[in-house]
């Protein structure tokens, strides 16, 4: 079986396995973090120190991690903390870029349509990679009304590398919060909170080779977040419940396995890659990379074949054991293009081919050679019936 879908959830890493597997062993030290006995005392000590080692290792500080269930309810206590602190400084205009995980677009469109805020979508250039001359235009003609801006670090659909830092230091000039959705990022590239300049990011932990089910808010200055899950008083009151302790055991775990091993072998992925795409190219002269020439994640490829759907090539990789999505939104079955896509100006011919390969830091070496053998097998199979005219086969 080959799994290509890490940007979907990418599998535990080798070392979280191992750790799971001492960690919930009969007898293994369980109890509410929170609690006074000295079972919760323990408990809370090696919450705290996996929280120490996340932070060491995401370049932040210790007190400035918030613990979630996901990225998603991380997004959403970040966007109820920056309106609630706008909705007080009377600021009514958002700057949100048009490629936005759903997570992030659909919170900015609720608190448009329920609170009346301005929403101002950022657009891409064609190569996928935001606008940042407009942007500047519309933080020089808005910043006195602006809530916030917020642009993602990489594309999850292109795994184009947006240029982040950049847009932080537009932000402070204006003093504008810059909230940054970093999920796809953590654990692909390098990644240093504090020296990215943003005012909050997050992290999802299935898609840092963690065990799933909890996620991070990074915050320059936490006293800044406003509680949305109200409960206990954990985590100093910003998030209530019970925290998910061996969730942020196993984070951390993954990401000091990241820094002190696989961040090495992005170069010789992405090598990998780039040989994989040519190959696929050279015999394919019509399939498309999307995000081709913008700076790219190591381990994504979106491409297209036009004129073939991408769910055809996806079930033909599947028959093959090989495991791709297509991200595609669907609505009454038929394939549309994705906002992503229609950003970047894509037609729909290209829009509807596109299968999204993507491979994590731990990923086995060759993944491309067998990746490579199943697309040139599905290819040779749908080009003779979907486009006659173009196959030699
Ligand atoms: C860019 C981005 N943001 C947010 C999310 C949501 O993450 P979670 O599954 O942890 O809620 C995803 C997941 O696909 C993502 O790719």
């Amino acid at each position: 079986m080959i799994y290509a879908d890490y940007n979907g959830s990418a599998p535990p890493c080798l070392e979280v396995c191992e750790y799971l597997q001492k960690r919930l062993a009969p007898g293994a030290p369980f109890a509410n973090p929170n609690a006074i006995h000295k079972l919760g005392k323990k408990i809370f000590l090696g919450m705290e120190n996996a929280r120490a080692v996340c932070a060491k290792n995401l370049g932040a500080k210790p007190f400035q991690l918030t613990l979630t269930s996901g990225a998603t309810e991380a997004i959403s206590i970040v966007m109820h903390s920056l309106i609630e602190q706008a909705t007080s400084l009377q600021k009514k205009t958002i700057i949100c870029s048009s490629i936005e995980h759903s997570a992030v677009h659909r919170s900015v469109q609720y608190y448009e349509e329920k609170y009346g805020f301005r929403v101002l979508w950022l657009p891409t250039l064609p190569s996928g990679v935001v606008d940042i001359n407009m942007l500047e235009t519309w933080l020089i003609a808005h910043h006195k009304d602006l809530a916030f801006v917020t642009v993602m670090a990489a594309n999850n659909e292109t795994g184009v590398i947006q240029p982040y830092r950049e847009i932080s230091e537009f932000c402070q000039r204006y003093n504008v919060p810059y909230f940054s959705d970093t999920t796809q990022i953590i654990a692909k590239d390098d990644f240093h909170f504090i020296d990215s300049g943003m005012d909050y990011a997050v992290l999802s932990s299935h898609k840092v080779g963690a065990l799933i089910g909890s996620g991070l808010i990074l915050s320059k200055n936490p006293e800044n977040l406003r509680e949305l899950i109200i409960g206990g008083g954990q985590e100093k009151y910003k998030r209530g419940g019970t925290q998910n302790y061996i969730g942020m055991e196993t984070m951390a775990v993954a990401l000091k396995a990241f820094q002190e091993k696989y961040k090495e072998r992005l170069k010789d992925l992405k090598e990998e890659r780039i040989q994989f795409e040519a190959q696929i190219k050279k015999m394919f002269p019509q399939v498309v990379i999307l995000g081709e020439e913008a700076e790219r994640l190591a381990t994504t490829t979106y491409l297209s074949y036009p004129g073939i759907h991408g769910q055809a090539v996806q079930i033909e990789l599947e028959c093959q054991d090989i495991f791709v999505t297509t991200s595609s939104a669907c609505s009454d079955n038929l394939p549309v293009t994705s906002k992503v896509l229609k950003s970047m100006n894509i037609n729909d011919s290209i829009g509807r081919g596109v299968v999204r390969i993507s491979v994590g830091a731990c990923a086995p070496f060759g993944i491309y050679q067998h990746i490579t053998e199943g697309l040139v097998k599905a290819y040779k199979k749908l080009i003779p019936i979907n486009c006659p005219e173009q196959s030699q086969f």
